[in-house]
């Protein structure tokens, strides 16, 4: 059998594109940004195999584009919104993602926009690079602790989970929502299992660690914000349509909520109008699971995936 031909859609840790060349014909986009529509279309045609990022939507013309003898579609990212995997299982090929091994470095980062949101990091550092800095006061960039308060989490999956674990050293009452109860969890970390009105109404900070379904869309919008603490801090570091993020721009501005921390868009790159206005709003590029550990552990899994099928 001849060497199959795998497809990447954006470059990835060497030691991933490495790996996959010991046995496979690689070839990578070489360029430094996504490829278009059209790109891709043209790309993948006649790939055994193709390697996708989040940012690329995976549908029936893409997968037609590729070929009946295209057999396996491996997502860099945990998430595969961007996969039609109907599309898929009609044509019968496999697609696959990286879960597990972004946990910790995805959980840490939901904390890092927590801490910062709620110490106002980004904000009072600005004001110092800014040369505003004129000396101590006792009353400039007053946040909010965190110890002791309540700790909400939607969607206790993986990533939820470890998010909540982190929370030991702050001694928080944790409530979560889920599809299902988890007894387990609750025990071992004293959490309480709420609807998803408790879950708004009773949490300082409220962590968004869901998938990101037709369901599961503008799961916090204005109705949501309104029945939030004025102190509350949402953070975001799933999936930018989670959250609508014009609602939440209006909400922040009025100080409905207090604050919050974001790590995805609902239109990536863009953001919504006025949002980077926001003092209120720490705002990073979707960079969740990037260490590079992670990474490298993302990129095994697709190694695996690929040389395994
Ligand atoms: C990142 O957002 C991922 O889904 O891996
Ligand atoms: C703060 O720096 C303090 O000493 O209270």
């Amino acid at each position: 059998m001849s060497r199959p031909n795998v497809y990447i859609t954006r470059s990835i840790p060497e030691q991933t594109i490495a790996e996959l060349k010991k046995t496979c014909d690689v070839e990578v986009n070489p360029h430094d940004r996504a490829l278009t529509r059209e790109e891709l279309i043209n790309a993948v045609k006649d790939r055994d195999a193709v390697v996708t990022l989040l940012t690329d939507n995976v549908d029936a013309d893409v997968l037609d584009a590729a070929g009946p003898q295209c057999k396996i579609v491996a997502n860099y990212a945990v998430g595969f919104n961007n996969f039609d995997t109907k599309a898929a299982t009609q044509r019968g090929i496999i697609m696959t993602n990286t879960p597990g091994v972004l946990d910790k470095a995805t959980a840490t980062h939901a904390w890092a926009l927590l801490l910062a949101a709620a110490k106002r990091i980004p904000e009072s550092e600005r004001f110092v690079r800014d040369g505003k800095w004129k000396g101590w006061s006792p009353m400039t960039f007053i946040g909010q602790d965190v110890d002791g308060k309540t700790l909400g989490i939607a969607g206790l999956g993986r990533i939820g989970s470890m998010f909540a674990r982190k929370a030991a050293a702050f001694d928080m009452k944790i409530i979560y929502t889920n599809e299902l109860r988890n007894e387990e969890f609750e025990k071992q970390y004293g959490a309480t299992f709420v609807d998803k009105d408790a879950l708004l109404k009773e949490s300082d900070f409220l962590s968004i660690h869901l998938p990101l379904t037709p369901e599961t869309k503008y799961y916090i919008g204005a109705a949501e914000l309104a029945k939030m603490k004025p102190s509350a801090i949402l953070i975001n570091a799933a999936r930018g349509p989670l959250v609508n993020e014009k609602e939440l721009v209006e909400a922040l501005r009025n100080k409905v909520i207090w604050g919050a921390g974001l790590d995805v868009f609902e239109d990536e790159p863009k953001l919504a109008d006025g949002l980077d206005k926001l003092d209120n709003v720490v705002i990073v590029p979707h960079i969740a699971s990037a260490t590079l550990e992670t990474r490298l552990a993302m990129g095994k899994i697709v190694t695996d995936n690929i040389l395994g099928y």
